[in-house]
């Protein structure tokens, strides 16, 4: 029975957590496998809005069991507040469950992350500041901090004391901070104990078993291609593996057995923090559509960078990610203007480029080759079928889909959970 994994195509932000919410009646399992409260997941039902962050948007359908696997960082006091602020609101978060091996953001994680971020000045990379970068440093150094350890005091006291032997170092000799006590991150993860043991599980295991019973399991990425620390446009990336491969090493699940890979792809491109962006706009177009689009980091609430739809971009993430199905969200944020340009290719110092620059000093440079398609000029935000929409617009979707080389199917014409078109099942032909 089929294992989706859902990605983002651009820099995030796309509209993952709609997408999720949009499969989630026919879903039994939804998997974060990658990130932390960096991301920002806006999922709108019945007109009432929810911001998950640390928590998989599977979480607000009755019947899914939420996994936050093995490859997430999880910063506790966001976990048990996001827990409370849903079960408040009257959803069930009782069916979590967390993967042993996930590492925790210690608090050190965070402050290390602003520090460093205020040290590198004009490079900074623009972060989120939630300890993020830090946290997978340290698990690649092998002096993380995972959940499982929080339930040995005393094997959790060695590793903190391991980490802050070398964190403390660097906290005040290089960035003239105070020392922090191993005794109060200990007390600190300590007091989330009792709360947590109940979540806590084999979740490779799990999710093993509920591939072969049948069930069907979408692991859905935060962040996006191009914040992939592998795939991205390095070093302006995060520090996980948000692409279609983080799955499978982040839950668990092998690649045999995934069967469909969707990314989502925005109608226009968007960018939070530092970084090269082709066809960023500076001019009205970039102002509009930020405002039309509610362009507001959900996490940080910093303004997005705009641009156009840059279909190099679309081209990329449907090869490294393996796209068998595109969800190209937000369309109905065209319907106001004239014509819509879409970059097709870049011209790097007078040559063109179909795909995307080897390096990354190129792609600085790269300088958009726009195709004007003509705008529809109508609200479609009530399109529910391919046919509902004017022709310009369906020509505009039948544009970019032969450009990306996989089918687009499902259209998002507005931000609630009925603002879709479907055109294909992502899950009837697995
Ligand atoms: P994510 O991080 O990929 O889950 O995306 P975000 O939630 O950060 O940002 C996407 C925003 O677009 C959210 O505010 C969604 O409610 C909104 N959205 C998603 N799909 C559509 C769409 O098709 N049309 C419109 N107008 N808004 C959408
Ligand atoms: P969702 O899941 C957009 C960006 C940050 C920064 C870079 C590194 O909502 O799409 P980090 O704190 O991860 O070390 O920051 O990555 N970033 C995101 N941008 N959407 C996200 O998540 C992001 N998560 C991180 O702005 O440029
Ligand atoms: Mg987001």
């Amino acid at each position: 029975m089929p294992v989706i994994v859902l990605v983002g195509a651009q820099w995030g932000d796309e509209g993952k957590g709609k997408a999720t919410d949009l499969l989630g009646d026919r879903l039994d399992y939804v998997v974060k496998f990658n990130g932390g409260n960096n991301a920002g997941h806006t999922v709108v039902i019945k007109g009432e809005k929810y911001a998950l962050h640390l928590l998989p948007s599977g979480i607000l359908t009755p019947g899914v069991t939420p996994v936050i696997g093995n490859g997430v960082v999880v910063d506790l006091a966001v976990l048990f507040q996001e827990i409370d602020g849903l079960e408040a609101r009257g959803t069930d978060t009782s069916r979590l469950r967390i993967s042993a091996n996930a590492h925790v953001i210690p608090s050190y994680n965070r402050s290390l992350d602003k520090v460093s971020e205020r040290y590198l000045g004009a490079r900074r990379i623009g972060t989120t500041g939630r300890g993020i970068g830090p946290t997978y440093a340290d698990k690649m150094n092998r002096i993380g901090v995972r959940i499982q350890d929080l339930f040995d005091e005393s094997i959790l006291r060695q590793k903190v004391e391991a980490a802050l032997t070398f964190k403390n170092q660097v906290l005040s000799k290089i960035y003239n901070r105070q020392a922090v006590k191993a005794d109060e991150v200990v007390a600190e993860l300590l007091s989330y104990v009792d709360r947590l043991r109940p979540y806590v599980g084999d979740t490779a295991l799990e999710l093993a078993e509920a591939i072969d019973a049948g069930k069907v399991v979408l692991c859905e990425a935060g962040q996006a291609t191009l914040l992939d620390v592998d795939h991205g446009t390095y070093p302006f990336v995060t520090s996980s593996n948000a692409t279609s491969g983080g799955a499978c090493t982040g839950s668990g699940i092998p690649p045999t057995r995934i069967d469909r890979v969707v990314a989502v792809l925005k109608a226009f491109t968007t960018r939070v923090g530092e970084g090269p962006f082709p066809t960023e706009l500076h001019d009205k177009f970039g102002d509009y559509l930020r405002e039309v689009g509610h362009e507001y980091g959900t996490t940080t609430g910093r303004p997005r960078r705009i641009g156009w739809l840059d279909l190099v971009i679309g081209r990329y993430a449907q090869r490294i990610n393996g796209v068998t199905d595109f969800a190209l969200t937000k369309l109905d944020n065209y319907d106001d203007l004239d014509e819509i340009p879409v970059c097709v290719a870049y011209d790097v110092h007078g040559v063109r480029h179909d795909e995307m620059p080897i390096s990354q000093s190129d792609f600085h440079h790269a300088t958009p080759i726009y195709e004007t398609l003509p705008g529809w000029k109508q609200d479609i935000s009530g399109c529910r079928t391919f046919e509902d929409l004017p022709k310009d617009a369906q020509r505009f979707v039948e544009f970019v889909e032969q450009r990306l080389g996989a089918r687009i199917s499902i259209v998002g014409v507005g931000p609630g959970r009925e603002a879709v078109i479907e055109r294909h099942s992502v899950l009837s032909e697995v």
